[in-house]
């Protein structure tokens, strides 16, 4: 509701010229509902088995896209909050593709750029066994224990299954001090 927050805010600045300026100064980072923040940006863990075309599809319907890749320091940021929320979930598609492509270009479907930061499992990439990117571990038992490696990339057949990580923009807020109608009507102003 963008109107009443205006013409409050324009009240505000009408009554109290001094406080809009210091009302105005905190801005605050939130992720959507259910998103948790992860680096700069927001994520959510689908873990039910969807190929990539529907994963996809699921992120989009909740205003988000399939997770892309920036740096070193955000895939560190991803791979030990997965390792928090999901330990036992080796497999999640990205955004990463190489659909409708002659050339083995990989593009974050998300954001439309092309990667760049392709960290890549041992043995990888492999583009021969499909056109899409998921982030997987190596399991493996040391010790009668199971161990999970962090997750790298590795090409996987578009149409099988994985879970999957949705992202969304952090939303930006800043906090003003703001008067309902009613309280504005009945307040004294100093004059
Ligand atoms: C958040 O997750 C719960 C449980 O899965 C779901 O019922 C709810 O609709 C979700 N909220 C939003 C805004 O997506
Ligand atoms: C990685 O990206 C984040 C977010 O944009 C940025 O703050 C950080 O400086 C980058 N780190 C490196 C090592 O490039
Ligand atoms: C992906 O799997 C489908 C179904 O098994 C198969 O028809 C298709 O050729 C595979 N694609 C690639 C690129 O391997
Ligand atoms: C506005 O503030 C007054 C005084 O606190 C309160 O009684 C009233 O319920 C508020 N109105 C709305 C719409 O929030």
């Amino acid at each position: 509701m963008l109107l009443p927050k205006l013409v409050c805010f324009a009240f505000v600045s009408l009554a109290f010229g001094q406080l809009k300026h210091v009302a105005a100064e905190e801005t605050i980072a939130a992720c959507p509902t259910n998103f948790t923040r992860v680096a700069d940006k927001c994520l959510l863990l689908d873990d039910s088995w969807k190929n990539f075309f529907e994963s996809d599809r699921h992120c989009r319907s909740i205003n988000a896209g399939l997770l892309s890749l920036k740096n070193q320091t955000e895939l560190n940021a991803i791979t030990n909050w997965l390792a928090e929320i999901a330990p036992n979930q080796p497999e999640v598609w990205t955004s990463g593709n190489k659909l409708g492509q002659a050339r083995n270009d990989y593009f974050w479907q998300s954001t439309g750029e092309q990667a760049v930061y392709l960290p890549w499992n041992t043995g990888q990439p492999t583009p021969a066994s499909g056109d899409c990117l998921a982030l997987l571990a190596h399991v493996s038992m040391s010790t009668g224990q199971v161990v999970m490696d962090p997750h790298r990339l590795t090409v996987k057949n578009c149409t099988q299954w994985a879970a999957h990580i949705c992202q969304a923009p952090l939303q930006l807020f800043k906090t003003q001090l703001c008067l309902n109608t009613s309280a504005f009507f009945e307040a004294k102003i100093p004059v």
